[in-house]
């Protein structure tokens, strides 16, 4: 029976702004299924969204629409960016489908019913677009030590979830078995930071969130949404379900690959979960590094996931699917963070793909066309420096079969193109242009060519997990079946007399001083778009000609009166996509939370603006600015130069309070 191998994502949340480190995690976890499905493993790679929780019902209801009406189109967007990337998942899970809800409710019935979920009264302090609680001394100066934005404290009956009483268990774990958490860094974190001191019980119960899995025992609370999310690895193989033949099969994962910012839930919590299931834990998790721009991690909330530059179908469409799958696979030493640039980006294309991959794919054709009339010579007889080359791909697939046992995708590619190296280095040391001249060495010049043919061959089929694209091309080029697996890797399969095709150039070279001033071009033209955007669409405030201030006649009180003004919370805070000037605020007033987009990014960052006490008003017409919804104003004084300043109460004063 063929090896089985459960690998997944963590399933995303659906918040749009995808960027490519988003993808960072998916690309890895889809060149692992591929190469594994290669070496003739049923494979099961899970991916999907994670759409529950107070975030998602605040943006809903800012819109006015359903949570699921707010959803849907991201996922489908979401799916979309994988359609581009290739990515070949067994299962799109949604945390909003059917059978992962009932699996949910299972898994909290069954915890409850053997006592490891009880009820008592919580005191903690949230992270709102965390979704995350924290203890009083995990708390950062006094904000949430993940994201730095200001905590609410919150109090309520809830579910609590006996997580302490696994601590030795994890302990254990840690201690026997070196493999669970890779890598050996993130377990001294694990251990250290958070094992060593004890564990409190975690609370998995909310009343004041609606949008999620009710409770089975008790319709008032509705699950904690990282427990909604972790059961998903379970959930999408039918684990306690009638159907749950997948989970049988599957279960325990292979691999729950991760980032660094998520090991705490699937390192400590997961596995707690899974122990007082009476399941067995999977074989590891693996939390990988960040992508970085300007060292900070490209995030979604922050200006440097600029989306002309990093979103990941605007690189495609201009660089192509392999393109953006082999800077991912290749650049960031894995485990660590990797610096994004367009230079980098731009060179290693150019160096690997163009230069040595692309030269070597399209002399191989050339010169087989010109000396052969487009076919496999035959393979004659082997003189050196053939042998080297010809040792080199047969060592090949145990190397990269070792460097993918250990996830290790840049050492895998490292490797491959070593070999692709060495072809070129043949290319010179043999030169077959001159071997064309004389007559007398035809026989040779037909090995050669082989030889290179054979090692473009074995090079492609290597390369099929990671360059969708590309490899398929190669294949295809060399008459070669492309759906080959590594049981075609012995060098000398090639057949003699098969055809060979020249191609366009699999990946044309560019120029980057080209591409840095384009880049730019997009940019700047994305931004204007964007603040035209907005002045057509909405209520950006008219600036008076020549900076003047503008003298407006006088008012009755009644008029003044027709203002609704308040006092608001700014709760959380983020760039507007495609502009330079707007922010686009989520502001509490009294109980109400409210969508509010104003022009003041210039002058304030989106970090700044939580927690700050604002004056909004109210009864504004909803407009939408650059394509979000804003229900209010927020109330700024300008100078003459044009600066902004927010106007805020003077004293301490509740949200919600009114101003006249
Ligand atoms: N919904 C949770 C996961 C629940 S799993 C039971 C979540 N979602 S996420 O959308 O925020 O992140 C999804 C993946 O993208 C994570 O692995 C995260 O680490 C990864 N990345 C997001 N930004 C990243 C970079 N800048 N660099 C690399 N990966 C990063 O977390």
């Amino acid at each position: 029976m063929a090896k089985k191998y459960y690998i997944t994502t963590p399933i995303y949340y659906p918040s749009g702004n995808w960027h490519i480190g988003h993808c960072y995690t998916t690309v890895i976890c889809d060149a692992l299924a591929r190469f594994h499905r290669m070496k003739g493993e049923d494979v099961f790679f899970l991916t999907g969204t994670d759409e529950h929780g107070q975030k998602i019902e605040k943006e809903a209801k800012a819109r006015n629409i359903t949570p699921l009406a707010f959803i849907d189109p991201l996922v489908a967007e979401l799916k979309d960016m994988w359609r581009l990337l290739d990515i070949s998942y067994d299962r799109f899970i949604r945390t909003t489908d059917e059978d992962h809800i009932a699996c949910v409710q299972k898994i909290y019935q069954k915890l409850y019913e053997s006592g490891d979920i009880y009820k008592a009264e919580y005191m903690g302090h949230y992270c709102t677009p965390c979704e995350s609680f924290w203890t009083e001394t995990q708390l950062k100066n006094g904000r949430c030590p993940d994201c730095g934005r200001e905590v609410t404290v919150q109090k309520e009956e809830s579910y609590f979830f006996r997580l302490s009483k696994y601590a030795p268990r994890l302990l254990k774990l840690y201690e026997n078995d070196p493999e669970f958490l890779q890598p050996k860094s993130r377990v001294n974190e694990m251990v250290n930071n958070f094992l060593k001191a004890g564990l409190n019980d975690l609370c998995v119960s909310r009343t004041t969130v609606k949008w999620g899995v009710q409770l089975p025992f008790d319709q008032d609370h509705y699950a904690y949404v990282w427990i909604d999310a972790l059961s998903n690895y379970i959930s999408a193989l039918g684990y306690a379900s009638e159907n749950d033949a997948l989970y049988k099969k599957f279960w325990p994962a292979e691999l729950h690959l991760v980032g660094k910012e998520i090991v705490r839930f699937h390192a400590i919590v997961w596995p707690a979960i899974l122990m007082a299931l009476g399941e067995p834990l999977p074989k590891q998790v693996y939390g990988h590094g960040w992508l970085l721009i300007g060292g900070e991690k490209l995030s979604k909330s922050k200006e440097n996931a600029r989306p002309e530059l990093t979103e990941p179908y605007e690189l495609v469409k201009r660089y192509g699917t392999d393109a953006v799958r082999y800077y991912l696979l290749r650049e960031i030493p894995f485990g660590s963070d990797g610096e994004y640039t367009t230079e980098r980006f731009i060179g290693r294309i150019n160096a690997d793909l163009a230069n040595d991959l692309g030269n070597l794919v399209s002399r191989t054709q050339a010169m087989i066309a010109q000396n052969f009339g487009g076919k496999v010579p035959p393979r004659g007889e082997s003189e050196e420096p053939d042998g080297e080359l010809i040792a080199l791909c047969e060592a090949l697939y145990s190397k990269v079969d070792a460097d993918m046992g250990a996830l290790n995708a840049p050492a895998a590619l490292a490797d491959i193109f070593e070999v692709i190296s060495r072809a070129n280095k043949y290319i010179d040391e043999t030169m077959p242009w001159a071997l064309a001249k004389d007559p007398a060495k035809r026989a040779r010049l037909g090995t050669v060519l082989y030889n290179l043919a054979e090692t473009v061959r074995i090079v492609a089929v290597m390369l099929k997990p990671f360059l969708t694209k590309a490899s398929q091309a190669i294949l295809a080029s060399l008459s070669f079946d492309e759906n080959a697996g590594f049981d075609t890797l012995a060098f000398g399969t090639l057949r003699e007399g098969a055809a060979v095709e020249k191609t366009a150039p699999l990946f044309p070279r560019m120029d980057l001083k080209k591409e840095l001033a384009e880049v730019e071009k997009i940019v700047k033209k994305a931004r204007k778009e964007g603040e035209k955007l907005a002045k057509k669409e909405g209520s950006l405030p008219e600036q008076g000609a020549d900076g003047v201030p503008q003298t407006k006649p006088a008012i009755a009180i009644d008029d003044f009166a027709k203002i609704e003004l308040k006092v608001g919370e700014v709760i959380a805070c983020e760039r507007v996509k495609k502009s330079e000037k707007l922010l686009h605020e989520t502001v509490k007033i009294g109980e109400e939370v409210r969508s509010v987009v104003s022009g003041i990014a210039k002058f304030y960052t989106p970090e700044e603006m939580v927690g700050k006490k604002v004056v909004v008003v109210t009864n504004l017409k909803p407009a939408t600015l650059c394509g979000v919804l804003s229900e209010g104003m927020i109330l700024c004084a300008e100078d003459g130069a044009g600066n902004l300043s927010l106007v805020s109460p003077e004293r301490l004063v509740e949200s919600g309070a009114t101003v006249r």
